[in-house]
This record gives structure tokens, sequence and C-alpha cells, in this order.
């Protein structure tokens, strides 16, 4: 195949993969028996070190995305933009009607964690309780994710815990994309302000906004991807664990790399 077909057919197939918002062409030299610029495919996205027990893993995933949204300097004049603070953001956000989220909300709710915090958590959006309280993950996947990090000793308090949507979505149900949209800015600045060490993605929705892709969270976990250069690693959603106990080792898997990371 000539040199143009070749480029045309990667082209294509990141098209596909990608769900044919982005193509993202390789950054270094293509690992040997992936198919250059593409991320692993699902079947090849298998454990990172196969056997390993909690304490065992010392590699980090292969690189996966790459994920660059245009920065702030672009829309300066969007009072998103213009926020100083994480307090800032909370304010625009508990006025903010630009989705229909806003119509059913008791309590809007932005995250919560100091604004040093070197890891970020990425969830979905508020739940019941958490609608009610204003304050992210305090349910029972809220008290999981507690744990959670706990085992890789990180105190609660110490990290930056939010949503892609600030508003709970109806019953609970996926929120849609005009949804994400209207709402992923004000995730993309806390960000900004925050330039945290690692990102935790927990589950597809934040995984797939965090990464501009429609690819599946199984597809995603086992690789380090990147948000604006940001580690970002991609893991079950505590509320998943909670129906389905068999993903809390490869969570635990996930939350370590994340703490090597940190560690590093
Ligand atoms: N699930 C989420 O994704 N976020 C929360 O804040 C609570 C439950
Ligand atoms: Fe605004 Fe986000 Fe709430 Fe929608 S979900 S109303 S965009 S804060």
């Amino acid at each position: 195949m000539t040199d143009g077909r070749a480029l045309a057919k990667q082209y294509l197939e990141q098209q596909w993969v990608l769900g044919g918002d982005q193509v993202i062409l390789p950054t270094s030299e293509p690992t040997p028996g992936l198919r250059p610029g593409l991320v692993n495919p699902p079947t090849e996205a298998v454990s990172l070190t196969p056997g390993a027990s909690p304490g065992t893993t010392d590699t980090l995933p292969p690189s996966g995305l790459s994920f660059d949204p245009p920065s702030g300097d672009l829309f300066a004049a969007d009072p998103v933009q213009q926020t100083r603070t994480l307090a800032e953001i909370a304010t625009l956000v508990a006025e903010c009607t630009k989705c229909k989220l806003c119509e059913n909300r008791s309590h809007t709710v932005p995250g919560e964690g100091p604004g040093d915090a070197r890891l970020v958590v990425v969830g979905e959006g508020p739940g019941r309780t958490e609608d009610e309280t204003g304050r992210p993950f305090v349910g029972k996947a809220g008290e999981l994710l507690t744990k959670i990090l706990e085992a890789i000793d990180f105190p609660r308090e110490q990290v930056f815990i939010c949503n892609v949507v600030k508003c709970r979505p109806p019953e609970n149900r996926l929120p849609q994309y005009d949804e994400i949209a209207a709402c992923v800015p004000y995730l993309y600045r806390q960000i900004e302000l925050l330039k945290p060490a690692v990102i935790l993605a927990m589950g597809g929705t934040a995984a797939q906004t965090l990464l501009n892709t429609k690819q599946s969270l199984g597809a995603l976990r086992n690789q380090l991807h990147r948000f604006r250069g940001i580690p970002v690693v991609v893991t079950y959603h505590p509320a998943a664990l909670l129906r389905n106990p068999n993903w809390k080792r490869p969570t635990w898997d996930d939350v370590r790399i994340a703490r090597r990371i940190l560690d590093n």
C-alpha cells in the first residue's frame, strides 16, 4: 500500500473508532503490533499486568487518547472563562439555566474539595442525595468512593470531587448530549484552575466527556489518556461497583495507577 493510502486508511479507522468526532495522530513511534495512531482496540485492552495482585503492579499502562480542547483564551468574554476561583464557578452554576436539568433541581452540585487538590475525581451527575444536599458523591456510591480513596491513602478531603453535569438528571437517567455540552465548560474551567496531577474518570460518561470519544469504558480502561496534558485514569463508576462487585478488583488496579502517578 502506498503511504498516502495507508494514511487514508488510518484516518478512516480513527474516524470509526472515535465516532467521527476527532482524529488523533500519533505523537511518538507507534508500538509494534498496534495499528499506528489507534488506541488499543477493545480486544487488546486486557489486564495491565496479568496475574498481578495489589502491590505488585509497577508499570504504567500504554498511552491512549489525548484531548486538548481550546483553552479559555479563545473565549475570554465568556463569564465561565472569567472566573478566577472555584467558588466563582460554583456561583455561576447556582444561577445556571443553560440546560433543562435546571428545571427539576433542588440544589446545584458544582463539586467540592481543596483548590490545590492533586487528584480530581469526575463522576457523571448528581443523584438524589446529592441533589438534596448540594454535595457530590454523598449517597451510597459516594460512601464507596470515600473507601476507594482511603484505600490509596487519599482522604476524601484532599481530593476535588465533581461531576460532568452539575444538576441531577430526572430518575438518575444518563445526562443527554445537549446537557453535557451545556455544562462541560464548568468542568473544563474547574480543571483549568485546579491543574491537578491526575484526573480519575469514573464511569463511561466522565471518560467519554473528558476524552471526547464514544468508545466504551472497557475499551478506555488500562490506558493512560490525557486531558490537556494531564494524565486521565479511567475506571468503573462506584454505582456500577455496587451492582457488580466483580469490578472492584479491576477498580483497585486502576486507582493504584493513579496513586503511582501521584507518587512520581
Ligand atoms: N454518582 C455520580 O456520578 N455523582 C455523584 O455525585 C453521585 C453519584
Ligand atoms: Fe447549567 Fe449544568 Fe445545571 Fe444544565 S446541568 S442547568 S448546564 S449547571
